[in-house]
């Protein structure tokens, strides 16, 4: 069965602890008398996160961190456990993002090593994958996606489609506004569910593959009626509520 929609803001390093509730409520106010075809989830700063979860309780709004530790505790300065996010009451976080990778060099095998300890705790985890533009004109971008897929999932056993979710997000469409079209993003999480159905064969049908990179209220609907794109994971676009439901009602 396709799995219902998910539109996950992916606020990046923005905003203040001391914004959240007040974007939170304008959120709630906007949603009344709306139905939405579409499940929601913020995935704020770590500081962010108490007031996050305190301000979206007994909504069906989602709250989500946007990285982990590879470890389970100890001596690494600066980290943050999966204990310690599953203690302050999250439920989703997104790892492996092109900017950890990018920028903090994360390797496949840490990002195996992070869906790990998410499991040990109950956390669902937001995998993204993706190529870089030099990747996808040198025609590699299946062997990249899925290599990354695959190396990720190694080892990794499902009991439920829900304890995972997959983000496909190119690297060049990524705050370029450059986003990639819907049949494009359609070929690569075809292939994605493809690579899913031969590793968890009864559960693949039921996994979320989002699609994130410039996604805008004005997209939103083409991407999100592709079969095999079932949400998006937001950035730019999700810091003001009305261009983040925007994208929600394009679901
Ligand atoms: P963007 O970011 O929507 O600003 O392109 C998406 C992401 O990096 O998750």
């Amino acid at each position: 069965m396709r799995p219902k929609a998910l539109i996950a803001a992916n606020w990046k390093m923005n905003k203040l602890p001391s914004e959240v509730s007040a974007w939170v409520r304008d959120l709630k106010d906007a949603l009344t008398g709306k139905v939405l075809n579409a499940d929601l989830a913020i995935c704020a700063p770590y500081p962010h996160l108490p007031a996050l979860v305190e301000a979206v309780r007994r909504t069906a709004i989602r709250p989500g961190a946007q990285d982990v530790s590879a470890h389970k505790a100890g001596a690494y300065t600066g980290e943050v456990a999966a204990a310690m996010l599953q203690d302050v009451g999250v439920e989703l976080v997104i790892i492996g993002h092109s900017e950890r990778r990018q920028y903090h060099q994360e390797s496949d095998t840490l990002i195996n090593a992070k869906l790990q300890r998410l499991q040990e705790h109950g956390l669902v985890p937001i995998l993204c994958i993706g190529e870089t533009i030099t990747e996808r004109e040198a025609g590699m971008t299946e062997q990249i996606v899925l290599g990354q897929l695959t190396a990720c999932l190694q080892g990794i056993s499902l009991k439920l489609a829900a304890e995972l979710i997959i983000a496909y997000e190119p690297v060049w469409a990524i705050g370029t506004g450059k986003t990639a079209t819907a049949e494009d993003a359609q070929e690569v999480c075809g292939a994605i569910r493809t690579t899913l159905l031969k590793l968890y064969p009864t559960l693949a049908e039921g996994i979320r593959i989002l699609y994130g990179g410039s996604m805008k209220p004005d997209n939103a609907a083409e991407l999100l009626s592709q079969p095999d794109i079932n949400g998006g994971l937001v950035g730019g676009a999700s810091l003001e509520v009305a261009s983040y439901l925007g994208i929600a009602e394009g679901a």
